[in-house]
Formats: C-alpha cells, structure tokens, sequence
C-alpha cells in the first residue's frame, strides 16, 4: 500500500512535465490534503527552476532549529548552493551529529554549530551579541524552532513556551541580529529573513487577549496555530520596520513533512499521512529558495508555499484589524524589552 502511494507523486510528476497552471495550484492548496502533502510538492515542482550551483556562495546564513528535520535539510540545500551556514541547536552533541551529516553530503561545506535556546530571551541576547562581535555581516536568518507542546508549560523569563519559541525570541533574535544583516545587506541583494510558520495558522485569527494561555483549557494545538498566525503577521510588520535598511522579511509554510518533530508530536497524523508526507527537503524547498532565488529578494512580507506567494487567509474578511496588528507589534516590543 505504502509503496503504490509513495508511486502516486512520480506519477503526478511525469505527467505534469510542465508548470502547473495557477488555477490548478490554486486549488490544489485549499483542498489543503493535494496541496500540502508530496502530491502538492509532485505536481508543482515541474515549474521550480533549479537555483544556481554555487549561487550563495559568500553568504553567511543563520538557521534555527538545525538539529532535525527541516531545520537540518535547509542546512544541507543552503550548503549545497555554497553558503556559509550556522547551525543554531539546543544541544550540542545532536548538532555535532547533523553537521557531520551535512559534511556527509557536501563535503569541506563552511558548516558550525553553535547552541541557544530560542526560548529563552537572555540567551537569544547573549548568541546575538556573540555573533554581533564575530561576524561583520550576515545575510540570512532563518526562524525554523519549533514546538507542538503537550502541556503549558513556561520559560525562565515565565513566558508560555510556545509563543516566545515561536514569538517572542525570533522577534529579539531578529532585531538583536540587525546591525550584521544590515551590514549583509547590497544594493541589489537585500538580507533575507525566514519565518517558518505552518499552515495550521489558517485556523487561528490574531487573538491577544490572553497571548501567554493562561485562560480556558489548555490546547498545544490551539496554541501552536496561534502563535503560527503572529508569526506570519510579525513577519509583515518586520518586513516593514527593516525595508530601510535592506533587509527582506517572508514567512511560509512547509506543507506536511515526514520529521522526527512530526512523529513525536502528532504520531496518529503520522501513522494516517505517513505514506503521503513529503520528505524533509521537499518541506524545506521553499525555505532554501526564499534564501537563495532572484524573486524573493525584489519582495518583502510575503508569505509562501511551494515557491508561490499564498493568501493569508481563506476570506479578505477575516484580516486582522490594524488595531490588533499594533498590538502585536507592542507585545513583541514590551516583552523582550530588556530588564
Ligand atoms: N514537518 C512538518 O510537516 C511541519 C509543518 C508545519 C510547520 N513545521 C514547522 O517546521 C519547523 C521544523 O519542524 P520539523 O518538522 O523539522 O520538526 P523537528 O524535527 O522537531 O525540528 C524542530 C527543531 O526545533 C528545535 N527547537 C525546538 N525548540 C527550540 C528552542 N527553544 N531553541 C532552539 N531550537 C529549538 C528542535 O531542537 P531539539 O532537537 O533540541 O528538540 C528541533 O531541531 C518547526 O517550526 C515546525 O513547527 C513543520
């Protein structure tokens, strides 16, 4: 069964040799199972031009969450292009293990490790400072830590841990890094910032009423969406704070991947999408793209799947108001304030 399922992409892919048509893709991802699994990434990759070997060479590219998944698949294609990439993990002996993964494939590849736990604001300013001091420019940073929790739990700092993984931390990491992506920044080639959020924000609006869940029963997945949703609304107010200084912020959603996170956090999901899942790269395509292709680089506060720009949400009614934008914007602001 799973052999005859895993076929079905290939097959999808033969018979589409040429560019899906935009009504056809279109489709595709508001039935969300076509879209988001490898029959979506099968049927779209015909039109995907291949990014040009070598062409991030001299780039320096932060990725968090590099330990696993498609953390560690992003690592290995913006390796693979030539970059210079820095592998952010919690633990450093899992990280040592993906980087000689890494090595494995692209031998000699510019690949460290280097450990901070996103979730934890006083460390996110100490990794921050410490590249600030090392490095005179970076050009990419990509926000790819991630967590489905089981239970609330809440940092140090006493921030619920979802939302200043997701969040709070990407935020400070993002603002704290300014100065070295904006000394990465060219006048044609703008640094790039990279939210990966998830397609499950589609089903939560912007709510920050109670932003740290500490209200009603506890849901991880409620929570998980949530903080999906801000993530791509904070990547349209960053894209808007940083234009002046050259610096491109996307979000975008992966599709359903087959991952060491995926199989932990939602093992039934798994076990009934297993044979449908794409593979860590398929997921990670568009995250290497919006790192490494012309189109990108000529927009800002877009969000993405597949190499194509997506809605933001299913009805235009349903936009956040600027109010609760602002409000964002302001939490961001106040929780990572230095104290
Ligand atoms: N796979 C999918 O289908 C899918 C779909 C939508 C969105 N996503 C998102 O894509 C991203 C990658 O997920 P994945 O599927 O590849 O799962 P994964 O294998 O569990 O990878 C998640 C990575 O995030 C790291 N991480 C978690 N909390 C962290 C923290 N506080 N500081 C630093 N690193 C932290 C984990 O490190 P440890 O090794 O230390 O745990 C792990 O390496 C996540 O944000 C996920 O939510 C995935």
């Amino acid at each position: 069964m799973r052999g005859g399922v895993t076929a079905l992409p290939d097959l999808v892919s033969s018979l589409l040799a040429v560019p899906l048509p935009r009504l056809v893709d279109a489709v595709l991802d508001r039935l969300v199972v076509p879209g988001y699994s490898r029959l979506g990434y099968a049927a779209r990759r015909a039109g995907f031009r291949a990014l040009p070997a070598g062409g991030m060479a001299g780039r320096t590219v932060i990725v968090t969450g590099a330990s696993s998944g498609l953390g560690a698949a992003t690592v290995r294609g913006l390796a693979g292009l030539g970059a210079r990439v820095e592998m952010v993990v919690r633990d450093r002996e899992r990280g040592e293990r993906a980087r000689e993964a890494v090595l494995a494939e692209h031998p000699g590849a510019a690949v460290e490790v280097a450990v901070c736990d996103v979730s934890s604001l006083a460390d996110v300013r100490r990794y921050a400072a410490e590249v600030r001091d090392r490095e005179a420019a970076v050009h990419g940073l990509v926000h790819n830590a991630g967590v489905l929790a089981t239970e609330r739990t809440e940092t140090a700092e006493g921030h619920e841990v979802t939302l200043a993984t997701h969040v709070l931390g990407p935020f400070l990491l993002t603002r704290e890094l300014r100065p070295v992506l904006r000394a990465g920044a060219g006048p044609t080639a703008p640094s790039r910032v990279v939210f990966v959020s998830s397609g499950g924000m589609y089903t939560a609006p912007l709510r920050l009423d109670d932003p740290e869940s500490r209200e009603g029963d506890w849901s991880g997945g409620a929570v998980y969406a949530r903080t999906r949703r801000m993530q791509v609304v904070l990547a349209e107010l960053l894209a808007d704070d940083l234009a002046g200084d050259g610096i491109v912020v996307h979000s975008m959603h992966p599709g359903w991947a087959d991952t060491p996170g995926v199989a932990r956090s939602l093992p039934g999901f798994h076990r009934v999408t297993g044979p449908l899942l794409r593979t860590d790269e398929q997921g990670a395509d568009t995250v290497v793209w919006l790192q490494a292709a012309a189109e990108p680089g000529h927009s800002t506060g877009v969000f993405w799947h597949d190499r194509a720009p997506r809605p933001t949400h299913w009805l235009p009614r349903a936009a956040e108001s600027p109010q609760a934008r602002a409000a964002l914007w302001t939490l961001c602001v106040s929780d990572t304030a230095h104290r």
